[in-house]
């Protein structure tokens, strides 16, 4: 059964598709699963913003049907070409045949190389042009990098609506369409900030700036809830995010195989909270990597230990150092711990990676050989308080 469309204002709704299964999203890790927004807009012009996954065509064209024909479109707005918003537009151009695509000049180029062999009807849009619906209007904003360099978003400025495409989105399926109405959303959104914003935050701040002093009522992303309460709020967590989003605390993330590494991570929090900085603690073999990187975003300390495993750090350590480099760390204190048998090995490579991410500070690792002793705990533990206290002083 399709959902209910939703009315957002008079006139606008919501007609995207929910992927009540998706725990995937190319990497990062939805437990709750995912939307696709799309947004019909019924004017003298009826225009639909973005579209949905291919796999959701079928979705998104019954829950137009409910407003309209799609046939009567003659506007799609392409605001993004990453195939999550663009991979139904072969279809869609045959069930709105008379309907021209809104692109940037990028945006038309992608396509074209996306979709190779596709004549679509493009109409090449410049940054600030302004389309009139009829009673309504659009004006396109390019935020190149918000997250792809064709990115555009459309302002609406009868209604104070933006439509910001990837912006303020996140990974979530939910019977409900509006942020008000659903609990729990700063971890999806913290994760998919991590992980698909963090890398490009100077565009993020690039795109505030332009859009500074224009009044906004809702924000209609193109993943998750809209927008329409407390709007000050999410724009200071994106802000913040964008900025400096490391808060007085620290992580500490491991993996191991004979847990003599787990033992030093667990003395090596104990340390650090000991001085009164709040520390998480995760097995990297444990927890999706995408989430631990949500929460590595947030912290001034990032602690990473792995044992050694053939000169190397530990699989599931090493895999996670990437997602630690996206972060754009340069805010950051950095350590590495670990133990090993002979050659060890992994501490070196993981504080070389942490210096080489620009981690503002990092520390000299700290090895174990074999099983920590009583005495190598105790190491643990004041490593633990050097981190914590350095934490500390960095918000004094
Ligand atoms: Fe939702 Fe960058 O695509």
């Amino acid at each position: 059964m399709t959902a209910e469309k939703v009315e957002i204002v008079k006139d606008v709704y919501w007609v995207g598709a929910i992927d009540w299964m998706l725990r995937d999203f190319h990497g990062l890790w939805t437990p709750n699963g995912g939307t696709y927004n799309a947004y019909l807009i019924i004017d003298e012009k009826v225009t639909l913003i973005d579209t949905v996954s291919a796999n959701f065509t079928e979705e998104l064209l019954d829950r137009i049907r409910t407003i309209i024909d799609p046939a009567k479109i003659d506007y799609i707005i392409c605001q993004h070409v990453e195939p999550d918003h663009s991979s139904t537009y072969e279809d869609m151009i045959k069930a709105a045949p008379n309907a021209k695509i809104i692109t940037s000049e990028k945006g038309a180029e992608f396509l074209k190389l996306h979709y190779p062999g596709v004549e679509f009807p493009l109409e090449i849009v410049e940054d600030g042009a302004s389309l009139s619906l009829g009673k309504r209007s659009l004006t396109f904003v390019k935020i190149p990098m918000v997250h792809w360099p064709e990115t555009m978003i459309s302002y609406m400025p009868e209604e104070q609506l933006v439509f910001s495409n990837d912006a303020f989105g996140m990974q979530i399926a939910s019977p409900y369409r509006f942020a008000d109405q659903v609990h729990d959303w700063y971890e999806p959104l913290r994760a998919y900030y991590s992980y698909i914003v963090r890398f490009h935050a100077k565009a993020v701040l690039s795109a505030f700036k332009k859009v500074e002093g224009i009044p906004i009522k809702i924000i209609c992303p193109s993943h998750g809830p809209i927008w329409r309460k407390d709007l000050d709020k999410i724009m200071e967590i994106y802000h913040r995010w964008s900025s400096s989003p490391e808060k007085e605390n620290a992580i500490v993330v491991y993996s191991t195989i004979w847990k003599s590494t787990k033992k030093m991570a667990y003395a090596i929090r104990e340390g650090i909270a000991s001085v009164g900085v709040p520390a998480e603690i995760y097995n990297l073999e444990e927890e999706p990597l995408s989430r631990v990187q949500g929460a590595a975003m947030e912290a001034k300390a990032v602690v990473v230990g792995a044992m050694t495993y053939n000169l190397d750090p530990y699989y599931p350590t090493a895999a996670f150092m990437p997602y630690l480099k996206h972060l754009r760390p340069e805010n950051k204190i950095g350590a590495a711990f670990g133990s090993y048998g002979w050659s060890g090995g992994a501490t070196r490579v993981l504080t070389e990676e942490l210096k080489e991410y620009k981690f503002g500070e990092v520390l000299d690792p700290l090895d174990v050989r074999f099983r920590p002793s009583e005495e190598d705990l105790k190491r643990c533990f004041e490593y633990g308080q050097e981190i914590g206290r350095k934490v500390k002083a960095a918000f004094a």
